[in-house]
């Protein structure tokens, strides 16, 4: 009944400090909801009430004072509720806030809050990182000595890494017993030694079973590169492992000689560390070739002058190889192998090694504990 200013100011101070405590203590969804209809439901809202009983019933010569009022009051109102609101932070489960009847005030405000949750755009933040895989380096060695190869002409051929006493030894013209087997300690699978060795199951020591299993493939000529891994029964230190890998090498034909095989491989060494590399052969035995030779390379490092890495001889030893042993032949005879009307020239390098000349790696458990602060620098 009294539309004087004075008592108009106190009551939108009584009704705002209302709004303001019961704001202020929300604490759930469903007592947000409560505030809402309370004060902002069409029928019998306290919104809807002040607008009948202040501002329909007021004389006309205080509508102004009053109207001015009841729309303070009513942007007070939602914009408190709005805030009630986000208090209790009522998002669904995918992070979308649900908008409870269409007041416009509530609506308006939640967009504002959903957009700043969407769109909090920070330039100066890191990026999202998304972790890139790496070829491992001993892979990116293997693939590096085969590209060489097959520029060459040679193809790819791959073995079993569980192999038979036959392919791993005897038909590579290591006899039964013969000592040149206790320099690659073997690792055999239990119970097998009463067994043939057709039979008698192994981890192959070295690439070189692959020569064999081409050779019965394929009648001559063949040019392989034949890479894998090879496991030996090896103490791990900085420069063993009892798995490591290898790359083999096979060339049969008519007239091939040692001249060829000195060819390929000082041309594959250039390739590989550069054109200023000179090779030397250092006589060497190996049952299955015959002469056979240690290949070393000059010190990459040093230029042949002497340094830590070729421990001050200027030479690196690479890899072993040799013309094929006609005993060799003999044991894939039928499938065109004559010793008499071909020959043919083979090689074994260790992949790890070139892997740790190539990037500097001093111990070669690194590329096996799998560490990824080491792998990451070879992506
Ligand atoms: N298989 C030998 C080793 O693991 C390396 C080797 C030497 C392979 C001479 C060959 C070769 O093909 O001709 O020690």
């Amino acid at each position: 009944t009294d539309y004087s200013p004075t008592a108009l100011d106190k009551a939108v101070a009584q009704l705002t400090s209302a709004l303001e405590s019961e704001k202020d203590s929300i604490q759930s969804e469903q007592e947000w909801k409560t505030l809402r209809d309370r004060w902002m439901a069409r029928k019998n809202g306290i919104l809807t009430q002040i607008n009948d009983q202040w501002l329909k019933a007021a004389p006309a010569d205080a509508k102004r004072e009053v109207g001015q009022r009841v729309n303070a009051l009513k942007l007070l109102i939602e914009d408190r509720v709005a805030k009630a609101f986000a208090q209790v932070d009522a998002t669904d489960a995918t992070g979308r806030i649900y908008l409870h009847g269409d007041i416009k005030g509530v609506r308006d405000s939640l967009r504002q809050k959903q957009t700043a949750k969407e769109l909090p755009l920070d330039v100066t933040l890191p990026g999202i990182h998304r972790p890139v895989g790496a070829r491992h380096p001993v892979l990116q060695a293997m693939h590096e000595i085969i590209a060489v190869f097959s520029a060459m002409g040679y193809s790819v051929e791959e073995g079993p890494e569980v192999e038979t006493d036959y392919y791993n030894f005897e038909a590579l013209n290591f006899p039964p017993d013969h000592p040149a087997r206790d320099t690659q300690d073997t690792i055999f699978l239990a119970g097998q030694e009463k067994k043939p060795a057709r039979e008698r199951l192994l981890l192959r020591t070295h690439t070189s079973p692959v020569q064999i299993r081409t050779m019965q493939k394929h009648p001559p000529p063949v040019r392989v590169v034949c890479p894998g891994k090879v496991h030996r029964h090896d103490t791990p230190d900085a420069s063993h492992s009892p798995l490591f890998h290898q790359v083999e090498g096979l060339a049969v034909d008519i007239n091939i000689t040692f001249c060829d095989l000195k060819g390929t491989l000082d041309h594959a060494m250039k390739a590989l560390f550069g054109s200023s590399v000179k090779t030397r052969f250092y006589p060497s035995f190996f049952p299955f070739t015959e002469p056979s030779a240690d290949v070393q390379i000059s010190c990459p490092f040093c230029g042949g002058k002497g340094c830590r890495t070729c421990k001050q001889s200027g030479w690196i030893e690479l890899l072993g190889c040799g013309m094929v042993d006609p005993k060799v032949f003999e044991f894939v005879r039928d499938n065109g192998y004559d010793p008499a009307k071909i020959s043919g020239f083979a090689f074994g390098m260790g992949a790890d090694r070139l892997a740790m000349l190539r990037y500097g790696i001093d111990d070669i458990q690194l590329l096996f504990q799998g560490d990824v602060r080491f792998l990451e620098q070879f992506a």
